[in-house]
This record gives structure tokens, sequence and C-alpha cells, in this order.
């Protein structure tokens, strides 16, 4: 199999990441979130919607991807200060997909891991991410040494669902190549 590559993202990235994007909520999200809004989501929507965050990103926000190269973007992940800020020098990871047929290749470990990285280079001490309760990527973040530290509940498509956060306090275990762009 060809060496998937992991590199910044860009504005062009857009519908590539919106792809990504709808086709893993709606096979990871199946039950977990109400159909209805599964079966809304748009592509075209989102790629606005990405196009727009990407080309609004600030310093302090990345977004990177993991590309194939047969089959283009297979995966992102995007991250900044904690949007909570609970506390300053916290950082969350936003978002983090990969295309299901991708999944369980190690690409969201290295997505993680480029994540992770950044972040210790910013000077941030900690780092957060959310996911449902009811998600098995809880194993995953498990798996990369997160450790359950909060929970909240949020509405989604009108119905109430549990969300778990998983911190990691020690951000020195992760580095990771960037394939472009050290400074991204
Ligand atoms: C969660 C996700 C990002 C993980 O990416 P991935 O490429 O499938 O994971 P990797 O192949 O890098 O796995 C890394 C490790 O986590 C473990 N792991 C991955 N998914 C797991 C799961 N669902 N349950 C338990 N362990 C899991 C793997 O066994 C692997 O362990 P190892 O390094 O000891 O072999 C991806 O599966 C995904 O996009 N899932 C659907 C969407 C989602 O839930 N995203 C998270 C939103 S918060």
């Amino acid at each position: 199999m060809a060496t998937v590559s992991i590199r910044a993202a860009n504005a062009g990235d857009a519908g590539a990441i919106a792809r990504v994007y709808v086709r893993t909520w709606r096979v990871a999200y199946r039950g977990l979130l109400p159909s209805r809004a599964l079966n809304d989501m748009n592509e075209l929507r989102e790629t606005l919607y990405w196009w727009t965050t990407l080309c609004e990103a600030g310093a302090d926000t990345f977004s990177f991807v993991a590309e194939d190269p047969e089959a283009g973007v297979v995966g992102f992940v995007t991250g900044g200060p904690e949007r909570a800020r609970a506390t300053d020098r916290r950082a969350e990871v936003y978002t983090l997909y990969v295309l299901p047929g991708f999944q369980r290749q190690g690409i969201g470990k290295r997505l993680l891991a480029a994540a992770g990285d950044r972040f210790r280079r910013g000077d941030f001490r900690a780092m957060v991410v959310w996911v449902l309760a009811g998600n098995p990527a809880r194993g995953f973040y498990e798996s990369r040494g997160g450790s359950p530290c909060a929970a909240r509940a949020i509405r989604v498509g009108g119905r109430q669902v549990q969300e778990v956060a998983y911190g990691w306090s020690d951000l020195s275990a992760f580095s990771a190549g960037i394939d472009a762009d050290p400074a991204a």
C-alpha cells in the first residue's frame, strides 16, 4: 500500500475535507445521533464551511490532512486553543476523522500525533478532545494515553447527547513528522 502523508491543509482541500467529514459522520454516528441530522448533511454546504474555516484560520489554529496518493484526502484533524478556555494553556483537538475504509491503519494515530506535536511546539501544556459518550473512538483516545477528565450534555439535531472529554496533561510524548511546512 502506498504511503499516506500528513500535511498542512489549505483552502483547496475544503471539498475533500467536507467529503471525509460527511461520509465519516454518517457511518460513525449512525445510532448515536438522530438519523435526520445525518441525512440532512450536505457536502456542498460543508465545503463552504470548511473553505471559510481554512481561509479565516488564525495563527493559533491548524488543520492537517492525511493524503493517500491514489484516494486523495482520507482523514483530517483540526485544533487550536481550548474553546471553553478552562485554562490558558490548554489546547483542543476540534475534529479528527478518518474515512471508513482507511480506519485502523494507523492514520488517526499519526494525525493525533501531528496535533499534539503542533500544540507542544505552540507552547501548550495540555490538550483535550470531546467525544460522544457512546462512540467506540473512546478506545482510540485511551490507546493514545488520554484520560477521561470531564463530561457534558449537548444538543444535536434536537436530541440531548452526552459527551466525554479526554485529556493529556503532558504533550512531550507527541512528536510527529509533518510532511510539509514544519511551521504550519
Ligand atoms: C477514531 C479514529 C479517528 C481513529 O483513527 P484510526 O486511523 O482508525 O486509528 P488508528 O489506526 O490510528 O489506531 C490507533 C490505535 O487506536 C486503536 N483504535 C482505533 N480505533 C479504535 C476503536 N474504535 N476502539 C478501540 N481502539 C481503537 C487501534 O487499535 C490502534 O492501537 P495500536 O496503535 O495499539 O495498534 C477513526 O477511527 C475515525 O475517524 N472514527 C470515526 C469518527 C470518529 O469517531 N472520530 C472521532 C471524533 S471525536
